[in-house]
């Protein structure tokens, strides 16, 4: 029998932006970890000891763990007592989730699982999603059951959903406290032992519909606040008030804290976990389905202000500075930016777009395919740009003299506030 409670060995399914520090971390925690992906360069780069994506901190806690032989990474599913699904969640048609990869990665695991292994659902879930896993897999092995019976084996099953901020991944996973959320009381208690072995915030015990449903009311509570934060903006801008002057003089109110409004809300998370509340209770949850409503048109706001102040000026050279969906990372994930800058190579033509994206070294797809659009270096954007669009306030754009970008004689939108 494998159990848990051995020196557990580890395979973390899904090297990407949660799996893969995941992995680094339990490794350079002494466990010997697996990490498998579909993605063949991701494997590849991984057993080099690389990263494919950018994340601080994360490359030498990768190359230390391949080093000493902690963290290897294939393509197939290893016989080990733990098993972490970090696999995308993403959403599909009419904002319903699409659990197609969860459904790949479980039935990928199925076969190798026996009595006593611990199967832990890390990937942002709708409610019953850990549930589903469990019948999933009961289906195909009925030698297998959530509790002691006669004659089976044993099958631990956990969620525990990622809380992290992209760009400080390695801290706060070690940092935050954690929930982590068992199908039964044991397997919860199995969880909580593997966290608890790096984790040094608190490790809260529930049951696996209460953790699917903390992380998705977590990111619906900011996406709210931030939807405010961006109706106060769309209202400010409209009536000829600067929104970032307004929701600093309200803010001094001793119980209000608006949030910064920006070109809208993106990334795989805050964009897409409200959908999940709405698609399991879409009659209880008008005020998450407006917030994301509100956070989606934003970006159409921003496109509005461009073309009015492009006016009727001829081939306009517009440098749009960032395209990731936040500061000093390169995930274009349900960008904003991203979402901006390809409605405006599609409304104006005869617009040259040069966009400024230091994360990044080639444009993806949808925006490479267009005639108007191209990556390049800030100075080459700036320098003869009759439009500058601040869309993200990376590190490299928030050090920018202001005063030399207007000596250009270019029209500045700042969506984020950062030149004021
Ligand atoms: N990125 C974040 O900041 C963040 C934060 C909290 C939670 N989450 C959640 O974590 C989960 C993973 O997100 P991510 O950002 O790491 O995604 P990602 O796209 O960066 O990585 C997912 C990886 O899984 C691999 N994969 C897909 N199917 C697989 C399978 N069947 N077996 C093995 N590998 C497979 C992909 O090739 C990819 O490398 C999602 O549910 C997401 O909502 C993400």
């Amino acid at each position: 029998m494998s159990t848990v409670n051995e020196c557990p060995t580890v395979a973390v399914l899904g090297l990407g932006y949660i799996g893969l520090p995941t992995a680094a971390v339990l490794a350079t925690n002494g466990i010997d970890v697996v990490g498998v992906d579909t993605n063949h360069d991701t494997v590849e780069a991984v057993s080099s000891g690389t990263v494919p994506f950018v994340e601080p901190d994360l490359e030498i806690a990768v190359a230390g763990a391949v080093s000493q032989g902690r963290l290897t990474a294939q393509r197939e599913v290893p016989d080990v007592t733990i098993y972490v699904l970090a696999v995308p969640t993403p959403f599909g048609e009419n904002h319903q989730p699409d659990l197609s990869f969860v459904d790949a990665a479980t039935d990928s695991i199925t076969p190798h699982l026996k009595d006593g292994n611990l199967v832990i659902l890390e990937s942002t879930s709708p409610p019953g999603t850990t549930e589903r896993l469990a019948n999933r897999i009961l289906a195909a092995r009925p030698d297998l059951s959530l509790t002691p019976s006669a004659g089976t084996g044993l099958i631990h099953i956990a969620h525990c959903p990622e809380r992290v901020l992209p760009g400080r991944v390695m801290v706060e996973l070690v940092t935050n406290d954690r929930v982590v959320g068992g199908l039964t009381p044991e397997a919860a208690g199995h969880a909580k032992d593997l966290y608890q072995r790096f984790c040094k915030g608190r490790v809260v015990v529930t049951d696996a519909l209460t953790a699917e449903l903390s992380k998705l009311t977590e990111n619906a509570y900011r996406d709210v606040n931030l939807a405010f934060a961006n109706e106060i903006a769309n209202v400010a801008e409209h009536l000829g008030v600067d929104p970032w002057e307004l929701i600093s003089i309200a803010n001094l109110h001793p119980r209000v804290s608006i949030l910064n409004p920006g070109p809208g809300v993106g990334g795989h998370c805050i964009a897409v976990d409200p959908w999940f509340i709405a698609s399991a209770a879409p009659a209880q949850s008008p005020l998450i389905q407006t917030a994301r409503r509100v956070n989606d048109s934003r970006p159409e706001a921003i496109v509005r202000t461009v073309l009015d102040t492009l006016g009727d000026r001829a081939a306009p050279r517009i440098a749009a500075l960032g395209l990731s969906f936040k500061a000093d990372i390169d995930d274009l994930r349900e960008s904003p930016a991203r979402e901006i800058v390809k409605r405006l190579s599609h409304l104006v033509p005869t617009a040259h777009i040069r966009v400024v994206e230091p994360h990044i070294s080639t444009l993806p797809s949808d925006l490479a395919s267009t005639a108007n659009v191209e990556l390049s270096q800030l100075l080459e954007a700036t320098e003869d740009a009759d439009l500058i669009l601040l869309l993200v306030d990376h590190a490299q754009f928030r050090d920018l003299d202001v005063t030399d970008l207007r000596l250009n004689g270019a029209a500045l939108i700042d969506t984020r506030g950062i030149w004021r």
